[in-house]
């Protein structure tokens, strides 16, 4: 049996006001707290038993998930009380592990969409014999991230913080925040304070002669920790680009959640998901979107790449660009909100209020 440890207590400050009420692991995706297409495609890869590692918000994730046998798991819920970090949350929540101390077990970052093999991931940990496996992914620009250049065998040789200097740039491979542990090397983390898995377990592993392997895989791969990636990522699971099983409904250009309400003449492209009880107005257009359940989009509205918090009301004529409408704000009608802007939960903003000008610095 394949176990999994899912790292979900951290704070999501990246994509508040989202994460005020609601941990980032169970902000709708596609119609569904976006766990449930990682624990989905967990298990559709033979993963049974699934240790969620909890501190923020964690009393949340157990009323939704329960033991889990809705998902063919065996779901278990250890919560942190002053939260431990990735791998802190790591040691935390090994005792509950069923793996003998040579068997694999699979961690997962909470917040990360991808297609990647899972199996072929626990394949290459057992026939390298590694101690720890990465998944690693490719990107054009990795300065933002932490490298991790390897052997011609794969191997992982450093672990590169941030690189600045074209010179530090020394592959374009970074962590993709999936990996397999022999469950042994779990149980060596230090106990009860806080530890960062990138920072501190993956380096002093190595430094110690360990043996971490790196699979590149280059299938879809998003961390979905901030509001524009969050939105691009749900409007990719819709459009089928991002796979994931767990999406209720047809892939195409929306998801229409049972008890929303459209005008006929409103448009929804680009993979926009409309939640349950939510409204969109005559001759709105919503594109690329997630509006949240009892969501209100008025008349000639236009949302575009935003994210429309549950019950939020956008007014008639508005234009959201690559904006965040916190839970229950209201958005007076005639306004004009862009690029990164981030209304919080239950702000007011009156009507025509809110103007743009590209000729700000
Ligand atoms: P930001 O605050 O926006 O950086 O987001 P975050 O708090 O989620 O941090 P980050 O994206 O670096 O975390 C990577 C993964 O580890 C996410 O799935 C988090 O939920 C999880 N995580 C981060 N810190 C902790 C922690 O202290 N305890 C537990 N259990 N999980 C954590």
């Amino acid at each position: 049996m394949t176990e999994a440890i899912l790292l979900v207590g951290g704070k999501g400050t990246r994509l508040r006001p989202l994460t005020v009420h609601t941990p980032k692991p169970m902000v709708p995706a596609a119609g569904v707290p976006f766990l449930t297409h990682q624990l989905v495609r967990a298990r559709a890869a033979g993963v049974e038993h699934v240790v969620f590692a909890t501190s923020y918000l964690a009393e949340v994730f157990e009323p939704h998930f329960g033991d889990g046998s809705a998902l063919g798991l065996h779901l278990e819920y250890v919560t942190e009380e002053e939260p431990l970090g990735t791998g802190g949350a790591l040691r935390n929540v090994a005792a509950r592990l069923h793996s003998a101390p040579g068997d694999p077990v699979l961690v997962f970052n909470g917040d990360i969409l991808t297609g990647l093999d899972i199996g072929a991931l626990v394949a290459t940990h057992r026939t390298s014999g590694a101690d720890v496996s990465l998944h690693l992914t490719r990107v054009p620009d990795p300065r933002a991230f932490g490298l991790v250049p390897t052997d011609a065998d794969g191997r992982v040789t450093a672990f590169l913080e941030k690189p600045q200097t074209p010179e530090e740039i020394v592959t374009d491979q970074i962590n993709a925040g999936a990996y397999v542990f022999t469950r042994s090397v779990l149980d060596t983390i230090p106990d009860g304070r806080p530890v960062s898995v990138e920072r501190e377990t993956f380096p002093g592993l190595l430094a110690d002669g360990a043996h971490l392997q790196g699979m590149v895989d280059s299938t879809y791969w998003l961390d979905l920790g901030t509001p524009h990636a969050f939105v691009r990522g749900s409007a990719d699971l819709v459009l089928g680009r991002a796979p994931s099983p767990a999406v209720p409904g047809r892939r195409g250009e929306h998801l229409v959640l049972d008890g929303a309400r459209v005008a006929p003449d409103a448009k929804l492209t680009g993979g926009t998901t409309v939640g349950a009880g939510a409204e969109v107005g005559p001759g709105a257009r919503v594109e690329g979107s997630i509006l949240l359940d009892g969501a209100v989009v008025g008349p000639g509205a236009v949302v575009r790449d935003s994210l429309v918090g549950a019950g939020a009301r956008v007014g008639a004529r508005s234009v959201l660009d690559g904006a965040v409408i916190g839970d229950g704000a209201v958005v007076g009608v005639d306004n004009e909100l862009r690029a990164g802007i981030r209304i919080w939960c239950d702000a007011r903003i009156p009507a025509g209020s809110v103007r743009f000008s590209a000729d700000v610095a």
